[in-house]
């Protein structure tokens, strides 16, 4: 399965990825996680990255597109991969078109996680993610067992310093701008598949799986 994850800021793709990569055993690929990961351990990649994080702007493209040729090249990614937050922009796109064709892949599917922009707010500024394990909450939809305390694997959670309700504002506005109308591109090629993101977590991973397994048969 070589799929693309989509959906605005907040809709639930690391929710859903998670579960998704753990169906079909395939890796995770999350240019936003490969950032934060990048800026934690002080590396040249995460000093460029951190001021367009910080200001809910995207990472310029030569960068971003760098990163992802050199992922999707690894032996892990030749059975499958699922990219989440990648492309988000047009030329994004097109470069992943590029790398698809020189590495002989093709795409099964594109799914986006379509949910009305009122939610978002709440459930970005409401989530916390462990320290150690990376593992999401949200202080009222998924909330720990222990307040601030990963129920997996007992470390300290915290909130990116990109969910305040200024830089998710931004966020949203980077994404109607950049991001929604490369839907149109993956919808006129067939690849595209939209499930509601609104109900719970698990009523969406249900519908996901139907589609999942609907497409392996
Ligand atoms: P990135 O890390 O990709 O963030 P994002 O797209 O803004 O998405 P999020 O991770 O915020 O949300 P999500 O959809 O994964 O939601 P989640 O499952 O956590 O990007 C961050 C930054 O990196 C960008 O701003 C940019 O600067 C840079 N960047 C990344 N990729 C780039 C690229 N390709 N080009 C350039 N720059 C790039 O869920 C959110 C909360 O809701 C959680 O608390 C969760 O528990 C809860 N929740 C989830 N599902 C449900 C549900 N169904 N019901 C109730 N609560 C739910």
């Amino acid at each position: 399965m070589r799929m693309l994850l989509m959906g605005p800021p907040g809709a639930g793709k690391g929710t859903q990825a998670e579960r998704i990569t753990g169906y079909c055993k395939i890796p995770h690929i999350a240019t936003g996680d490969i950032f934060r990961e990048a800026i934690r351990g002080g590396t040249e990649l995460g000093r460029r990255a951190k001021s367009y994080l910080d200001a809910g702007e995207l990472v310029p493209d030569a960068i971003t597109i760098e990163i992802v040729k050199e992922r999707l090249r690894e032996t892990d990614c030749m059975p499958g991969f699922l990219l989440d937050g990648f492309p988000r922009t047009v030329p994004q796109a097109e470069a992943l078109d590029q790398l698809l064709i020189d590495l002989a892949m093709r795409l099964d599917l594109v799914l986006n996680i379509k949910i009305a922009p009122a939610i978002l707010v709440e459930r970005l500024t409401g989530r916390r993610i462990c320290r150690q394990c990376g593992t999401s909450y949200h202080l009222v939809f998924n909330p720990p067992k222990q307040k601030g305390i990963c129920d997996r694997c007992g470390g300290e959670l915290y909130q990116r310093s990109d969910d305040t309700p200024e830089t998710v504002g931004d966020r949203l506005r980077v994404y109607a701008n950049k991001t929604a109308p490369l839907l149109e591109f993956y919808r006129q090629r067939g690849l595209l598949q939209e499930v509601d993101g609104e109900p719970g977590i698990d009523a969406v991973w249900e519908v996901i799986r139907g589609m999942l397994r609907s497409l392996d048969r």
